[in-house]
């Protein structure tokens, strides 16, 4: 019978890395993840989003901002006139990083380490969706798509042009704005966000 592999596309397909990505053993995170979170969206999206990690709730469904921040995301991007079924959504770094507190898994940074070596990846869509602008949320994706290391504050709101990645607009994460405790400073953060995503949205 024909080898099903003979007439495989030369290019990688969202899907083939979705599958692949379950297999995945270049740094050590895959070892405590249900499994890995692959992106989502459809493969010609104009807007690449990329955050840092799945969470809890991301882990267990196997699919990208399901849980908190996905929430506040979704309500920030329509706020912002985005559509949200439109873009592509993936996340720096494919498993979730976690400690055990009691029964609870408390999420824990990524090092630059993990980050970079999930950028295979993460490059990988970057060449398949090719989006005209990709937003990185928070300084773990910022890392992960320009591959240094950038201050948020310094670098957000305009689109980081270089020759090796679309333009990148780095913001902040979701989940910063959930953390912050006084209400009139976490109005105005949500804000300045939702701003960065209008800007975004002009963009594509
Ligand atoms: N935070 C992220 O960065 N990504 C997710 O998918 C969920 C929470």
């Amino acid at each position: 019978s024909p080898d099903p592999d003979a007439n495989a596309p030369p290019e990688p397909t969202l899907a083939a890395i979705a599958r692949d990505l379950q297999s995945c053993r270049r740094c050590p995170l895959y070892r405590n993840a249900t499994q890995a979170v692959p992106g989502e969206g459809p493969a010609d999206a104009r807007l690449m989003l990329v955050g840092e990690q799945p969470g809890d709730q991301e882990d267990l469904a196997g699919r990208p901002f399901v849980g908190p921040a996905g929430r506040v995301l979704d309500a920030a991007l329509e706020e912002a006139g985005i559509d949200r079924s439109a873009v592509y959504a993936t996340n720096t770094v494919k498993h979730f990083k976690h400690e055990l507190r009691g029964k609870r898994r408390l999420h824990k940074r990524p090092n630059a380490s993990e980050i970079d070596h999930c950028r295979w990846w993460l490059d990988l869509e970057l060449k398949l969706v090719r989006p005209r602008l990709v937003v990185a949320l928070g300084a773990s994706a910022a890392r992960g798509v320009l591959g240094r290391t950038v201050a948020v504050n310094a670098s957000r709101g305009l689109p980081i042009e270089s020759p090796d990645t679309p333009p990148v607009l780095v913001t902040v994460h979701p989940s910063y704005l959930l953390r912050i405790r006084d209400r009139d400073d976490a109005e105005r953060e949500r804000r300045r966000f939702v701003e960065d995503l209008q800007r975004a949205g002009a963009w594509v």
